[in-house]
């Protein structure tokens, strides 16, 4: 195998290509270059009262304003935190702790990240009571489901926008109206959907939603969440004042104004490109012998790939792929050092056969056409080879 791939590229990698957008991406140099002046120059604490501080502070609050408009939200409605885990978690536990007077049921579904299941474990744990919809074979929940399972003791549902292994996207807001309707508060992790599928907080019925800047090109360690005007939520942090007293700590100024830079270097046509790169590679790639791709083909992220290969390992896939400098994952990047199946592919009934072959590809607005064309070509004789191999083949 790895002499194949040897002799394909003359004895050298040809090419490096990152195709694990899904993961982290390469932040934006324009993004990198917004933030070297608050490293040096607008370096005061943004509590303090002179001038250094009053500088840092301008610059937050111009980023919260960013991140506010492009989901329609009011900019007291943004908190920075230190990413996707911390704003889900914040969220989910702050809510479900300051609403335990209104009741003790919480609803999520059975394909979010690990940052939202494992603080539902969490709450579990506290003595609150549980409840994981199902999804359908694209990935997508059953809204009557949703509406049976809220009860009078029911305080939050958390629901993801968009999946990160297999890339659908849900009704969100269908779910929210549902939501709203029953007064129960509504959290979205959106982490893997923002600036890719529209967000407006207001028409979408939403009350927390999870962001972080990683995923859009921005530096690492930084992300938001909205907490809708009137929402209860307890901190995580205890500290300071800092963030409407929702977030204690002295903020990342640097990170939170590379995260607004990226956000808003993020647009419609760059969605577009994703879109066609994504749809050429499908095409490709469900030529591939014992190829399926998992999720839905309408209701996906422009940037998303997962697929099986029947009978073979990803895992397999993936080294001989990162051997010929291509990069992708199998699952999430959590699942990449854990041989367990993806609760995600479990939970779209992947037969048994496929769920093990899977792996992630996640294009960026980077990402070229020689790129994809190279990605693709190593990955038809990687699984060609494996599938001969395979004693399931
Ligand atoms: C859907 C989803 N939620 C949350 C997170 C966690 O975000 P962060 O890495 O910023 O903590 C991720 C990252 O993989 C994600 O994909």
């Amino acid at each position: 195998m790895h002499v194949q791939i040897m002799q394909l590229h003359g004895g050298r990698v040809q090419m490096k290509v990152y195709l694990d957008n899904g993961a982290s991406t390469m932040a934006d140099k324009r993004a990198v270059k917004a933030m070297l002046p608050c490293f040096t120059k607008i370096y005061g604490n943004p509590s303090s009262l002179h001038t250094f501080g009053a500088d840092a502070r301008k610059a937050v609050d111009s980023s919260r304003e960013v991140i506010a408009k492009k989901i329609n939200a009011d900019i007291n409605e943004i908190i920075f935190t230190s990413g996707g885990t911390e704003s889900d978690n914040t969220a989910i536990i702050g809510a479900a702790k300051a609403n335990n007077d209104k009741g003790d049921h919480i609803i999520t579904t059975k394909i979010e990240h690990k940052a939202v299941l494992n603080a539902f474990k969490y709450l579990e744990k506290k003595g609150f009571k549980t409840t994981y919809l199902n999804v359908d074979k694209e990935g997508l929940i059953d809204l009557d489901e949703l509406k049976k399972a809220i009860i009078d003791k029911t305080i939050l549902v958390s629901v993801m926008h968009a999946n990160n292994e297999i890339g659908t996207i849900q009704n969100i807001r269908g779910i929210g109206k549902i939501c709203r309707e029953k007064n129960v508060i509504l959290h979205t992790d959106t982490v893997q959907s923002f600036t890719k599928v529209p967000i407006n907080v207001k028409d979408d019925f939403i009350d927390l939603a999870s962001f972080s800047s990683h995923k859009i090109h921005g530096p690492k360690g930084v992300g938001a969440l909205f907490i809708r005007s009137g929402v209860k939520i307890k901190p995580l942090l205890h500290g300071g004042g800092h963030e409407f007293n929702l977030r204690a700590g002295t903020e990342n100024v640097p990170g939170i104004v590379g995260f607004a830079k990226a956000a808003e270097l993020c647009n419609s046509e760059a969605n577009e490109k994703m879109k066609k790169l994504r749809d050429y590679m499908i095409e490709k790639i469900k030529k591939i012998p014992n190829a399926k791709i998992n999720g839905s083909l309408e209701k996906r992220l422009v940037n998303n790939i997962n697929v099986s290969f029947k009978g073979i390992e990803g895992e397999a896939i993936l080294t001989l792929l990162n051997e010929a400098g291509v990069a992708v994952s199998t699952g999430s990047a959590c699942h990449s050092k854990n041989l367990q199946p993806s609760h995600v592919l479990k939970s779209i009934k992947t037969p048994d056969n496929y769920i093990q072959g899977s792996i992630r590809i996640t294009v960026s607005r980077f990402t070229t056409k020689k790129e994809a064309d190279y990605a693709v070509k190593n990955l038809k004789i990687i699984v060609k080879k494996l599938t001969e191999m395979s004693p399931l083949g």
